[in-house]
């Protein structure tokens, strides 16, 4: 199973770098193989959209971020350097930066670079080679800092390492991955959170604003084509993990506003009736059926608020560009 590499091939781990593991590294992350079985068997069909992000999947999120009409990135990246001051006063000194969801880790850095003397980083993420690797160069470039790697899906429970210092606690999830979550589990997230921060703690989160559907469908409907081929990168990973038959030129992929929901929805539809096999049990498609892959939910500011408050926290700033493209939220659990 290559997804799961020796220690070995990483290097050398710098002292200063601890990696702990939730998810068991015999099985596939987090339940693949479940999800799949029971996501296709489903009417509809679906599949949850944490499964993108195996090493190739995370590469290209990472060429999604770097699109012209991938407006999120390079808008909230923005309001993080406008703002990492605020931030810090706010946050205050010696604090614990915890990052759900890690993945790359430039946009942290703009935060710890701001604040007084972070305590320590902990990344949690479920794409293990990629969090170690990127978590190693985090260690490398703060060589004072402790950092840990958390091998973890943070929609569940997973069990936090104990950290160095008493100082405040500081969440960090930002790219509007919460809007992966209907409404409902961003809540529940949220209130998971706080439980990790503590009193005291704060957290600070980007989230996609609601906006003209032109620009949504844009940005995930690009003219290079990347979002399709990280859309249909799941058939691909699989096949490739678990011996699946997609053939991936009978699938497209679909992205379209849903305005009662208040999200953007990506489907991979199939072009034709056709029959699939995944570890010998087959799945019939019919031609327009699809698999509901991903929804990216938009908050105006004030729900979005509402949703925090519900969820244990107190809405202190949002910060929002002058276009009105993206906010970030700085949060505190109260004392
Ligand atoms: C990482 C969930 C925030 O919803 O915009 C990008 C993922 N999907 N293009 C998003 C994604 C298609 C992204 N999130």
């Amino acid at each position: 199973m290559k997804q799961f590499v020796a220690e070995a091939s990483f290097g050398a781990m710098p002292n200063n770098l601890r990696v702990t593991e939730t998810l068991n590294p015999q099985h596939s992350s987090s339940g693949f193989l479940t999800d799949v079985m029971k996501g296709l068997a489903a009417t509809p069909k679906q599949l949850p959209p944490k499964h993108f992000y195996d090493r190739h999947g995370s590469e290209l999120f990472d060429a999604i971020c770097r699109l012209p009409e991938y407006y999120p990135t390079r808008t909230e990246m923005g309001l993080l350097h406008a703002h990492a001051a605020d931030i810090a006063r706010l946050a205050g000194p010696a604090a614990h930066v915890i990052e759900f969801g890690s993945g790359a880790t430039i946009k942290v850095q703009i935060l710890l670079n701001a604040l007084d003397m972070p305590a320590s980083y902990v990344g949690v993420d479920i794409s293990r080679d990629y969090l170690i690797q990127a978590a190693q160069a985090l260690a490398y470039e703060y060589p004072h800092m402790p950092v840990v790697a958390v091998c973890a899906d943070f929609t569940r429970k997973f069990r936090m390492p104990t950290l160095p210092g008493r100082g405040p606690r500081l969440g960090f999830f930002p790219g509007s991955t919460i809007g992966n979550l209907l409404p409902e589990e961003a809540g529940q997230f949220l209130r998971h959170a706080a439980e990790v921060l503590g009193r005291g703690g704060a957290m600070v989160v980007g989230v996609d604003l609601q906006k003209d559907p032109e620009i949504l469908n844009a940005a995930y409907n690009d003219a290079q084509g990347i979002t399709a081929a990280f859309n249909l990168n799941l058939l691909r990973r699989i096949n490739a993990e678990l011996g699946g038959t997609f053939d991936l030129r009978q699938f497209a992929h679909d992205a379209f506003c849903n305005h009662a929901a208040g999200r953007i929805e990506m489907h991979l539809r199939s072009l034709v009736d056709q029959e699939v096999r995944v570890r010998e049990r087959a799945f019939a498609f019919k031609a327009g059926e699809t698999i509901h892959t991903e929804n990216s939910h938009k908050y105006t500011v004030a729900q979005f608020q509402e949703l925090a408050r519900e969820a244990g926290f107190r809405p202190l700033r949002a910060w929002v560009d002058t276009e009105h493209l993206f906010s970030v939220h700085y949060l505190t659990v109260p004392r």
